[in-house]
């Protein structure tokens, strides 16, 4: 499977943060925003990814990740021209797609959840129909909202609905198997102009191939789009680090884990960060495993 990043948009709700910078490059805590959705692709065991930004943004991101061959990954990137909707991104990625499922991720999203990888893993492997995750939010209008039947299943998907009728947002975070570009080229763009996720979310929901699971609540899922919800999600990351000494979103750590670097790579990433906090615990992950 393959994975989209999708690191685009305007980031209006963050002005002035974002007038002369991507939203998704913006801190969170200690790491740069798109290092969280990137580690939730990675914890997905997907390694060829597609960064999608603005034609001015881009190059600010390959300047961070550059191909990928830091963290084990193979890195492309591809401009959106202007933002007409999410699901572009999977006609802009067309061809480097060729026929492949395809994961989406959105660059402003954070989750954390015990045993994610695992979950993510399931979520990649199925090749048949799409795969969505559901959180219970106070403010389910900001979103997508999914509602259920008695028995758990999903019956309605509506796009920042005005009067909710459940408390279920769907998060960013997409699988969807090869048929996805047919799907795709049925929307049509919605009363803003632009081609909607819900929507692509619908037709697989009629499809009768839509699995919406549900996020526990001992989950975490931040969103980063304003600058209430940017602060609550750096000090989410804060406490967690801090108190247990471990890391949330970080790709060399991910990396490690899973095999794709060494104990040696690890520690150059490590020194590279100098004398912080997280050059620190990459430091001591590094040094166990060499003992
Ligand atoms: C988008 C999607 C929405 C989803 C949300 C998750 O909203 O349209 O369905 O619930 O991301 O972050 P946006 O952030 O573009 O308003």
């Amino acid at each position: 499977m393959k994975g989209i990043l999708l690191a685009g948009g305007t980031g209006t709700r963050l002005y002035p943060l974002t007038l002369a910078t991507s939203k998704q490059l913006l801190p969170i805590y200690d790491k740069p925003m798109v290092y969280y959705p990137l580690s939730t692709l990675m914890l997905a065991g997907i390694r060829d990814i597609m960064i999608i930004s603005t034609p001015q943004d881009l190059p600010q991101f390959q300047r961070l990740l550059g191909d990928g061959g830091q963290f084990g990954l193979r890195i492309e990137y591809r401009v959106q021209a202007a933002p007409n909707g999410i699901p572009q991104a999977f006609l802009i990625a067309e061809d480097w797609l060729a026929g492949s499922p395809c994961a989406l991720a959105l660059g402003d999203n954070l989750i954390f959840a015990d045993r994610l990888s695992t979950m993510l893993q399931q979520a990649a492997t199925q090749d048949q129909g799409a795969t969505v995750f559901a959180y219970q939010v106070r403010d389910p209008e900001r979103y997508g909202v999914v509602t259920f039947d008695a028995n758990g299943k999903a019956t309605e998907i509506i796009e920042k609905p005005a009067s909710p009728t459940s408390s279920w947002a769907v998060v960013g975070l997409y699988f969807y198997d090869s048929r996805v570009l047919d799907f795709v080229r049925t929307l049509r763009p919605s009363a803003r102009g632009e081609l909607e996720i819900t929507d692509l979310n619908r037709a697989y929901l009629e499809d009768g191939s839509l699995r919406v699971q549900q996020l526990c609540r001992g989950c975490a899922w931040l969103d980063a789009g304003m600058p209430s919800s940017l602060l609550e999600a750096s000090q989410f990351v804060h406490t967690i680090q801090t108190r247990q000494g471990m890391l949330v979103g970080s790709p060399s750590e991910i990396a490690f884990r899973m095999g794709y670097i060494t104990a040696r790579q690890l520690e150059e990433h490590a020194l590279r960060m100098g004398k912080t906090e997280l050059g620190h615990i990459l430091l001591s992950l590094a040094r166990q495993q060499e003992l």
